[in-house]
């Protein structure tokens, strides 16, 4: 067994969210598979304002039996000029298809700390053990580095979901070379990517590889005590919108596969570079990694710490887990 991290040992993870019915999904994995310890959930704006995300937050975390602190983050991005419309017509004005309603009750009270507070002092509290889990705009993430930069150096790992890298025809899915997450705050993207922590990216190049289609889903009905019926239900609105505009006969699965790296990392082909993100123009949001280790001086790259991008994956390895879970 690996003394510093059995691979029987659990993986201690915060999760930085914005539920959202994929972010649900996720969730589910994080709260049910046995190989995670999940510490806390913080949420922020992006699919849907903050206050329903931090509400869906709280019903989530009961529907899964966790309890756990759940902290309210950002309402928006760090810069207001950056502010968009959320993403009522893909999640649905309540952020789960309809479904929110259903939610049980929160088991505990709101946490009084902002979500970037709770990560400072979760991190602070076991240094070196704590793997980041950021599946909604990063601005929760970059508040926390400006608390406290020195969690730069006491996280085990930050894996992400966002950007789009170009791989396999997968650009933009809010611009043609912008995806949601980097869009609703590139500031706070560039900062997380450029920080002197060990980031994973994974864009869309894998997760529109990653589809939950109709069978898979179907497979989450009547199981998880309510749960999968739950997240079948409100899958239903998510995948009308992904159907009419791209006929997949299913869902992406985006969040869920940031949370499948870590339990299947053998699926997962990663890239090496620093990663930056566009700031102005046609092009804002645009997520690039200079892969060439060409070690040029004077570029947008130079000096900046490497970083992992997810460029392939076996699919199916993530899909099988939801079969692990329920
Ligand atoms: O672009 C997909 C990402 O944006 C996912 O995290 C989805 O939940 C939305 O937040
Ligand atoms: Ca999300």
């Amino acid at each position: 067994m690996d003394s510093t991290n059995p691979a029987s040992a659990r993986i201690p993870v915060i999760f930085d969210t914005d539920p959202g019915i994929d972010d649900a999904l996720a969730l589910a994995l994080l709260a049910r598979h046995p190989r995670f310890e999940l510490l806390a959930v913080t949420t922020a704006f992006g699919n849907a304002p903050v206050e329903t995300t931090t509400r869906n937050a709280r019903g989530l975390t009961a529907l899964y039996r966790q309890d756990i602190p759940v902290a309210a983050g950002a309402a928006g991005p760090l810069l207001d000029k950056r502010r968009r419309k959320d993403a009522a017509h893909v999640h649905g004005d309540d952020g789960l298809g309809g479904m929110a309603a259903g939610l049980p009750a929160p088991t505990r009270p709101l946490d009084p700390r902002p979500a970037h507070r709770l990560i400072c002092d979760l991190v602070n509290a076991r240094p070196g053990e704590i793997t980041l889990v950021a599946v909604g705009p990063f601005t929760n993430l970059a508040l926390a580095l400006a608390h406290d930069p020195s969690i730069a150096g006491k996280v085990r790992r930050v894996i992400v979901m966002g950007g789009a890298f170009g791989l396999k025809g997968h650009g933009g899915n809010v611009t043609p070379v912008a995806e949601a997450n980097i869009m609703a705050d590139p500031e706070a993207a560039d900062q997380v990517f450029t920080a002197p922590w060990p980031v994973t990216i994974v864009g869309l190049d894998v997760t529109q590889e990653a589809i939950m289609r109709e069978a898979d889903l179907d497979r989450l009905r009547g199981r998880g005590e309510g749960a999968g019926d739950l997240l079948w239900q409100a899958t239903r609105h998510y995948q009308q919108f992904y159907d009419a505009r791209d006929g997949i006969g299913g869902i992406y699965a985006h969040d869920a596969s940031a949370a499948a790296l870590l339990l299947v990392p053998e699926a997962f082909t990663l890239r090496a570079g620093p990663v930056r993100v566009v700031l102005e123009g046609i092009a804002t949001g645009q997520t690039i990694q200079d892969w060439r280790n060409e070690h040029g001086t004077g570029t947008p790259w130079s000096g900046h710490p490497s970083q992992q991008v997810c460029v392939a994956v076996d699919a199916a390895r993530v899909l099988a887990l939801f079969d692990e879970i329920f």
